[in-house]
Formats: C-alpha cells, sequence, structure tokens
C-alpha cells in the first residue's frame, strides 16, 4: 500500500533589518509616537535584527501569536509586542484574522543601548509590510509604509527601513513626522563611513526610552532642546553635502552631550547613565584627536555605550587607536560601518 505524506507549509515571510545610531537625537514626543524635533541617524549594517513571521488564517478574530527570542520564548518581549501589535492591528485589521509566530535574533546584546528596539520594530514593520502585499495585494511605496508602520512600534525604526543617512521629522515644510526618508545627498567623503560601537557595559539599559520621552513633557528646558535639534538638523544635512567632516562631528557631540544633559536634568539627577569608563574612552578620543588632527568624533544613546564615528580613509591609525588605547575599558566591540539598509531574507 502506498504512504502519502501530506505536506503544506505555513507562510511566512523574514527580514533583517539593522540598527541606527542618531546623529541628532529623537527624544521628546508632541503626541502618540510623534517627535518632538526632527533627527537624523546613520544606518548600521553588522547590528542587526532578523526576524521571521509565520502566518495561517483562523476562524476566531482576535489577535494572536508566539514570540520567540533567540529560540526561547520570551514573556517580558511578548507582553511588550502584545501592546505594538494591537497598536499596530488599528493600521492593518487582517492581524487579528491570523495566528502568527514570531521568531527573532539579534547579532548584538539586548538593552544595552545599542537600538535593539529600532532594528526590531524595523525588521517586524517590514514582515507584515510583506504579508500586507502577499494578502491585499501591491503596497504603492513599500518603504515608507514600513516606515511608518516601524514608528508606531520604536519611533527610531521608522529610520531603521533605509540605509546610508536617514531623516524623519518634518522641518521647514518638508518631511514628515509619520514616516522618515533617506537623506539625498553626501559627499563621498562620508561613504563607507565607521562606527565601531565600543560596548562600555552590556547591563540592560537603566531607562527605558518610554520613560526618557516623558521625562521631556515635564521639563522646563524642552523646548530649547527642540529648536537646538532641528537647527542640527539642518546644519547637520549641509553638512553631509558639502563633505565638512569637523561640523559634523561638532554636531554630533554636542547632540550627545545634550542627550545626557537632558536626562540628568529632567530627572533631577537620578538617572546617570555614563559610566565612568565612557568619561574616560571620551578624554582620549579628544586627547587623540588633538594630537593627531584626526577625524575621530563620537556620540552616545541613552546608554554608556560610545560609538566612534570616522571615515574609512583613517581607518587603519583609528583602529590601532582602538585596541591600544580604549578596548581595555570595554566589555567588547563591534567594528561596524555604515549600511545599505534592511534586506529580504525571504
Ligand atoms: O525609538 P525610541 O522610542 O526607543 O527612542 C530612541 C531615542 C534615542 O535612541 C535616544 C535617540 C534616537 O533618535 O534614536
Amino acid at each position: 500500500m502506498p504512504t502519502y505524506t501530506h505536506s503544506y507549509s505555513i507562510p511566512r515571510v523574514s527580514w533583517a533589518a539593522p540598527s541606527n545610531i542618531a546623529l541628532v537625537k529623537y527624544w521628546g514626543k508632541k503626541a502618540f509616537q510623534l517627535p518632538a524635533n526632527a533627527s537624523l541617524s546613520i544606518t548600521l549594517s553588522k547590528a542587526f535584527t532578523q526576524t521571521t513571521v509565520s502566518y495561517e488564517s483562523k476562524k476566531v478574530k482576535g489577535l494572536e501569536f508566539e514570540f520567540f527570542f533567540e529560540g526561547k520564548e520570551n514573556l517580558k518581549f511578548y507582553e511588550k509586542l502584545k501592546i505594538v501589535l494591537s497598536n499596530l492591528s488599528k493600521e492593518l485589521p487582517f492581524l487579528l484574522d491570523y495566528k502568527l509566530r514570531i521568531e527573532t535574533i539579534n547579532t548584538f546584546p539586548h538593552s544595552t543601548g545599542i537600538a535593539s528596539s529600532a532594528s526590531s520594530m524595523a525588521a517586524l514593520a517590514l514582515c507584515l509590510c510583506s504579508i500586507e502585499k502577499e494578502i491585499l495585494g501591491q503596497e504603492e511605496d513599500f518603504f515608507k509604509r514600513a516606515s511608518y508602520l516601524a514608528r508606531i512600534g520604536s519611533g527610531s525604526a521608522a529610520r531603521s527601513v533605509y540605509g546610508e543617512f536617514v531623516q524623519w521629522g518634518e522641518l521647514e515644510g518638508e518631511g514628515s513626522d509619520f514616516y522618515a526618508s533617506k537623506v539625498k545627498a553626501f559627499h563621498q567623503k562620508f561613504s563607507q563611513f565607521r562606527d565601531t560601537i565600543l560596548i562600555v557595559s552590556s547591563e540592560e539599559k537603566k531607562l527605558s526610552s518610554t520613560m526618557g520621552h516623558k521625562l521631556m513633557d515635564d521639563f522646563s528646558a524642552s523646548q530649547e532642546r527642540y529648536l537646538q535639534a532641528n537647527k542640527n538638523v539642518l546644519k547637520m544635512l549641509q553638512a553631509l553635502k558639502s563633505g565638512n567632516l569637523s561640523v559634523f562631528g561638532e554636531i554630533v557631540e554636542e547632540e550627545a552631550f545634550s542627550l545626557h544633559a537632558n536626562i540628568l536634568s529632567s530627572s533631577k539627577g537620578e538617572v546617570v547613565l555614563l559610566s565612568p569608563n565612557s568619561l574616560e574612552i571620551i578624554e582620549r578620543v579628544r586627547k587623540f584627536r588633538k594630537e593627531k588632527k584626526i577625524d575621530l568624533y563620537f556620540t552616545m544613546d541613552a546608554g554608556p555605550n560610545i560609538h566612534l564615528l570616522y571615515p574609512k580613509n583613517q581607518e587603519v591609525e583609528i583602529n590601532s587607536f582602538i585596541e591600544t588605547d580604549l578596548l581595555k575599558f570595554c566589555h567588547s566591540y563591534i567594528p561596524d560601518e555604515m549600511g545599505t539598509g534592511p534586506w529580504k531574507i525571504i
């Protein structure tokens, strides 16, 4: 008697989305998931999240999903995702008609101030966009839609659906608060730009972005901060276009200190994110830059880690400085660089 094997496969999609580091920071909201100021980031390449979503239609309407982080079910992330998916289902009503299985892996430790929410929410949004396209047909502007959806999960994720330099937030009648877009022109001095991420501590973040954005609501200097950021985006666009590395450096460092100063001040000194090792690294970078007259700049996210930003043509000297003078203050590091954006796996 012949044996029949019944094989059917559940449809699935999979995307990899890189993290990004803000050169001009988004810190403060004006309404639900809408930024109080414009921001601008560089997309990374090695630090990314890969997400696979399998979707199976079901009869009973309602949100139903399983979530696996690095192969294991993770209740903490599941609860966070439940809120995100419920918000997203207002935009994507089909989510209520399917049972989802979401599997995700990161190439870097989560919750260390490397924006894992940016890459993970971007990867998820791209998967959901692909499913929407499968079920409902062609999406007119796929990446714009993905950016719009990613923003609902995490603001900075709106910028992770594109490569190179990305801008988010309406400014002087251009751009949008609802989705990000690629910076159109940048000088070749910025191509293959390096970002070596020094992981000073791999401990979980002390301050969630949600709390941080909220602190800005009641902060007396928040309006000045929003104006400063908008001005810095305009200045940065100019610096990127003309290839002015020193103006680029001035802006990124001012932005990094402004973020940390605002966190310190708005929390009335309760939240101190930089560690003694972060400060030691900053000191050494400044000294080296002055001595060698080299284009090595730094920025930070809302955590103790330091992103070192520098052009490719100066990498030999800078990499050897990092190895001999800085790595001893770090837990680990990721030698990353500017990337071309997300890619579809399945
Ligand atoms: O995307 P959120 O809500 O996690 O906020 C990100 C905030 C910063 O990473 C500190 C700055 C930014 O623009 O990415």
